[in-house]
């Protein structure tokens, strides 16, 4: 005549050590009633709300109801009962003053902490038959709110496509799941990034400027949510082949030669300039005014990142031609 089945609440429950997980064990139930059942309200719990336990199908005639903490129905676990003929509510040595037993047997608990969690028992005493009772448990398992998490990283400044970045959500939280965005959006399929086991940990395998951010990670149980601030990694590349400005290069005698050199780099690059090999000054801007003959030649501009490493140059042939009227062809300047 027992039904050993576990109540339909039981079955919805699919997270493993989440939020209210409801199991109604050994129910001794009269052929003739329907089974009794305990249901959260809410169904997740964080601390310092409150949680109704509803108990349904509860049999007539009865001529009280105790709640228990715990599996245990000893004197020491009697946290409240309902004593239905005089309608006196009794409390007992687990009450902590949060408790609210109900005519119908339900139980509040109001500002639930962590002390709330595990199990409860409710113990129903049927008129005539006051030593068989029936008992439910029902555990309590709360969630805490999430905290803001923060991004750490094991370089904040890698070197363009050469470093093994690594990424980290914290801090570490129980049963809860993480989640990553890079500019807002989910994170790109690409063999460059590759999640921890737990998606806690973002391994980025040379990080290139399409990669580099921002990222956000994200901290997330059944009852809350929180986004961290967003991270851009300070992506150390270049210099780039270097351009100048203009890319003009034929002058007349008297022009004011004025070229300019840039290449992207981060850190910016330093910049120097040779003419026909020979140094002639650092800095992106060559000027020389009232130029002759005798500045043709090959300019370069040199370029490097000492973050990197690396360096580049370009160079453009500065032509000058003679003044008009002196006879002599570009070219062919004998002061050269
Ligand atoms: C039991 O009573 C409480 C308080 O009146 C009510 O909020 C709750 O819905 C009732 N539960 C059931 C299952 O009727
Ligand atoms: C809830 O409990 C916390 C400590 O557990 C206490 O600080 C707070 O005042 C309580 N809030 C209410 C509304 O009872
Ligand atoms: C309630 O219990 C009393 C005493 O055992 C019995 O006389 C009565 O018929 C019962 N009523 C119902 C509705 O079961
Ligand atoms: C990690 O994230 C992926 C989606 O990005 C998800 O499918 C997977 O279930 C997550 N794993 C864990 C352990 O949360
Ligand atoms: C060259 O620059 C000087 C000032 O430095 C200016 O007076 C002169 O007009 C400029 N010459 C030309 C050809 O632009």
């Amino acid at each position: 005549m027992g039904s050993l089945s576990a109540p339909p609440s039981t079955q919805r429950i699919t997270w493993k050590g989440l939020l209210l997980t409801a199991s109604l064990l050994n129910f001794w139930n009269p052929p003739t009633t329907a089974q009794v059942m305990i249901e959260a309200q809410p169904p997740k719990i964080s601390e310092g709300k409150d949680v109704l336990l509803h108990v349904h199908n509860l049999p007539q005639n009865l001529t009280g109801y105790i709640w228990y903490k715990g599996q245990m129905t000893d004197h020491y676990h009697y946290i409240t009962s309902y004593v239905v003929d005089n309608q006196i509510i009794i409390s007992g040595p687990a009450y902590t003053g949060r408790e609210t037993v109900y005519s119908n047997a339900s139980l509040l608990i109001q500002n639930v902490t962590q002390e709330d969690t595990g199990s409860y028992t409710l113990h129903i005493i049927k008129r005539g038959d006051e030593t068989t009772g029936v008992t439910g448990h029902f555990t309590v398992t709360l969630h805490l709110e999430t905290p803001k998490p923060s991004i750490s990283s094991s370089n904040l400044n890698p070197r363009e496509a050469m470093e093994v970045v690594k990424l980290t959500c914290d801090p570490e939280t129980p049963d809860a799941s993480y989640l990553w965005w890079m500019n807002g959006q989910n994170l790109p399929v690409t063999p460059r990034l590759q999640l921890s086991k737990t998606n806690r940990t973002l391994f980025l395998y040379g990080v290139t400027k399409y990669i580099s951010g921002p990222y956000e990670c994200e901290i997330r149980n059944p009852v809350s949510a929180s986004r961290s601030d967003p991270v851009t990694l300070n992506l150390l590349h270049g210099p780039d082949l270097p351009s100048i400005y203009p890319s003009f290069a034929n002058y007349r005698s008297g022009d004011n030669l004025s070229l300019s050199c840039f290449a992207d780099s981060n850190p910016p690059a330093q910049y120097s300039w040779t003419i026909n090999g020979m140094f002639q000054l650092s800095g992106q801007k060559l000027s020389i005014p009232h130029i002759t003959t005798k500045h043709r030649g090959l300019y370069a501009c040199s370029v490097r990142n000492s973050a990197t490493g690396k360096e580049s140059s370009r160079t453009i042939t500065v032509k000058v031609s003679a003044p008009s009227g002196t006879g002599r062809l570009p070219g062919l300047n004998p002061l050269e």
